[in-house]
């Protein structure tokens, strides 16, 4: 992308956005509350397709010693250990539920631990959850694991025994190593210490491993990106996320306050961050995926996009192995393809209605018709930058696209809807034209980071 032409886009496309990684979005999913009989019905056999009683588990492990004031995940502060042992139990528990629940006998494809932390658990309890997940599981299926980790907390112990238990997929958090930008999102840690973890992941067999940066962090300049992606590419991970910081200080409270809005990196400069570091690593060898990834080409993730089996959902692109995915613990989301549900989002409320034996869900959605259609359009657009619409649906998102059109961000040939070379910063932008939640609400509250 020519930046210099696209300055003035930027400027104007800049708006607060959706992410996409769920439609309808969670701010207007409709049923709140969502009771758990309404949520079991949307768990549907589908005899046509072999894969319908896969399901890919994600497990939320909420933990973290020290806070980074740029986080917006769900996480809980603590350096009090005791809280393990309790919480694994309310996840096999939670587990054991659906088990009995289910309309079919679940057959797990894929099983990530997402967090918060999952490398504050000591690895005994790690692997007491994974046995207990898998128990009665038939011997023919192996799923993929993956586990995010911290490097400063990860030890050759937890890489030991996620290895023998079957992990091959690792993600570490990096986020910058500038020392001016880690101390002013409070998170310290040395090239080294990744280089040491990444490394001896890499000697043992995991087999994708993947490091997430972010750009837009407070203080961050050219420099330090360019710096960032240079030591990345000395240790060359199979997969790399470059995610937008997304500044949603409202929602997540004192998190993002531990520094100021004017250290923050805006509009063509935040852009120019990631344009930098777009092009260092198409020069080393990794190719784009969707809007904010990047993979070496022996990756699934990268082999996925060439095959269209590339997805996106919560935990953000992923090579899609099944339709179902149930979130397990707290604030984690669950996707049966016709409903989503989210868990309770504090670990007391959570553990307490795992021990009352109530599936611990708060709110979700039921899609309709409508929704599963504009879900695909909107999927397509995300993982492969065009999609096909009827003629109905056209004729009512192409006013919405005029200006888009006319900037040559989108183009429209026949019935396909695509993004162009240079729009490729703005498919949120288009995502949102197809998204009459958002197009029929007026309100004012900020509920969304911005697009750019
Ligand atoms: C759960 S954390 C990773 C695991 C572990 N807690 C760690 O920090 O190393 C998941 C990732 O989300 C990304 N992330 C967190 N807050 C973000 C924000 N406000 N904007 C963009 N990305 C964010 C970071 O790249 C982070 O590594
Ligand atoms: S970035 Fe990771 S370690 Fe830091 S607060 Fe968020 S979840 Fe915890």
């Amino acid at each position: 992308m020519r930046l210099g032409s696209a300055k003035p886009l930027i400027r104007k496309y800049n708006v607060p956005g959706p992410r996409y990684t769920s439609f309808p979005t969670v701010p207007y999913w409709k049923n709140d509350p969502l009771a758990p009989e309404d949520w079991m019905k949307t768990f549907k056999i589908d005899h046509n397709d072999s894969k319908s009683q896969e399901v890919s588990i994600y497990i939320h492990l909420p933990f973290c010693e020290s806070l980074c004031t740029f986080c917006g995940c769900h996480k809980r502060i603590t350096k009090n250990h005791a809280v393990e042992t309790p919480y694994i139990d309310a996840l096999l528990k939670e587990w054991s539920m659906y088990k009995a629940r289910l309309p079919f006998i679940p057959n797990i494809s894929e099983i990530h631990l997402g967090g918060g932390t999952p490398t504050f658990f000591n690895p005994q309890e790690l692997e007491r959850l994974i046995k207990g997940i898998l128990e009665n599981q038939p011997e023919y299926q192996a799923p993929q694991m993956g586990i995010e980790a911290h490097p400063n907390n990860t030890t050759d112990e937890h890489l030991t025994t996620l290895y023998r238990i079957g992990f091959r997929r690792l993600s570490l958090g990096i986020q910058d190593y500038s020392p001016i930008v880690q101390k002013a999102i409070h998170r310290i840690q040395s090239f080294e210490q990744v280089k040491q973890v990444h490394e001896k992941a890499q000697k043992m067999g995991y087999t994708s491993i993947s490091h997430d940066l972010v750009y837009g962090l407070p203080k961050q300049t050219l420099e330090d990106i360019t710096d960032t992606i240079e030591k990345t590419i000395r240790l060359m991970p199979d997969r790399i996320a470059l995610y937008s910081y997304a500044h949603v200080p409202w929602i997540k409270g004192v998190g993002q306050r531990g520094f100021d809005e004017n250290d923050l990196p805006k509009d063509e400069f935040k852009r120019a961050l990631y344009e930098t570091a777009r092009e260092r690593l198409f020069a080393a060898g990794y190719k784009e995926i969707g809007m904010d990834h990047f993979a070496l080409e022996h990756d699934e993730l990268y082999k996925a996009l060439s095959t269209k089996t590339l997805h996106r959902n919560f935990m953000g692109y992923t090579t899609r192995t099944s339709k179902t995915m149930i979130g397990l613990g707290m604030s984690a989301i669950s996707d049966s393809w016709y409903g989503f549900a989210q868990n309770d989002k504090s670990v007391e409320g959570y553990l307490q209605k795992i021990n009352e034996g109530i599936l611990p869900i708060f709110r979700g959605h039921l899609l309709s018709e409508k929704d599963l259609i504009i879900r695909q359009h909107i999927l397509d657009i995300m993982c492969h930058f065009e999609t096909v619409c009827s003629d109905e649906l056209l004729a009512s998102v192409k006013g919405r696209l005029s200006e888009l059109i006319q900037d040559e961000i989108v183009k429209i040939e026949g019935n396909k809807v695509s993004i162009c070379p240079d729009g490729v910063p703005f498919v949120r932008n288009c995502c949102m034209a197809f998204d009459e939640y958002l197009f029929n609400d007026k309100g004012t509250v900020p509920m969304f980071s911005k697009t750019i």
